[in-house]
């Protein structure tokens, strides 16, 4: 059975994004070190990124099922393709995650978006976090970490990723419940 891990890029000053919600600088140094999904879950903020969601089936880097939580779906499906589909997902995190799990086939299912990645925290349905260092201060953004001072989240480091510039910790997460 595949894992759930949700994985971000972060400034040393915890911001997942700058004030303008560019992602450029925390993009300069990354070198990915993924393990390649069988599925993908996303908040409706990071889906809108792309200036052409039809983008996706021709670009994006993992060509798998993409799940996207939000409370109203585009008035267009995106385009599709043999392997890259998408379903929106209005009826919450867990329906996500659940879906995702069975369209990855025993592969690993990826979650990010801040937002979404929270939530997967508070519905203690994460078994695995891959952070990301990149070395910049942005002093304003979206933080990656928050709502979550009611949670008791404890993480063992599994494995680390080190080059000239940045650092990539994993880590095994365990929740108590409250
Ligand atoms: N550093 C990195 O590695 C990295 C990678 C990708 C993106 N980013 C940045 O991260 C930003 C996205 O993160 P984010 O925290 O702002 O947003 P997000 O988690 O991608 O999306 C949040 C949105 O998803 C929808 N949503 C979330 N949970 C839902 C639920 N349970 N039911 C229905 N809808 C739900 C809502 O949108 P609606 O109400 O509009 O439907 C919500 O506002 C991007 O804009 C980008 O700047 C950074």
């Amino acid at each position: 059975m595949g894992k759930v891990y949700f994985g971000m890029i972060v400034s040393l000053d915890g911001f997942i994004n700058d004030r303008h919600g560019k992602i450029d600088k925390l993009y300069e140094t990354y070198q990915p070190h993924y393990e390649f999904p069988g599925a993908v879950v996303m908040g409706r903020n990071s889906f809108d990124m792309a200036s052409d969601p039809d983008g996706y089936a021709d670009h994006y880097e993992f060509q798998v099922p993409l799940f996207v939580l939000t409370q109203q779906p585009p008035e267009k499906h995106p385009k599709e393709n043999g392997q890259l589909t998408f379903t929106f997902v209005t009826d919450g995190i867990e329906s996500a995650i659940s879906q995702a799990k069975t369209a990855a086939s025993g592969k690993d299912v990826l979650v990010f978006g801040a937002n979404v990645c929270q939530q997967l925290l508070q519905a203690n349905m994460a078994d695995e976090l891959q952070i990301c260092f990149a070395p910049v201060l942005l002093g304003k953004g979206t933080r990656f970490f928050e709502h979550l001072e009611d949670l008791d989240i404890q993480l063992k480091k599994i494995r680390t990723y080190v080059d000239d510039e940045q650092v990539e910790i994993w880590y095994k997460i365990r929740q108590q419940t409250n």
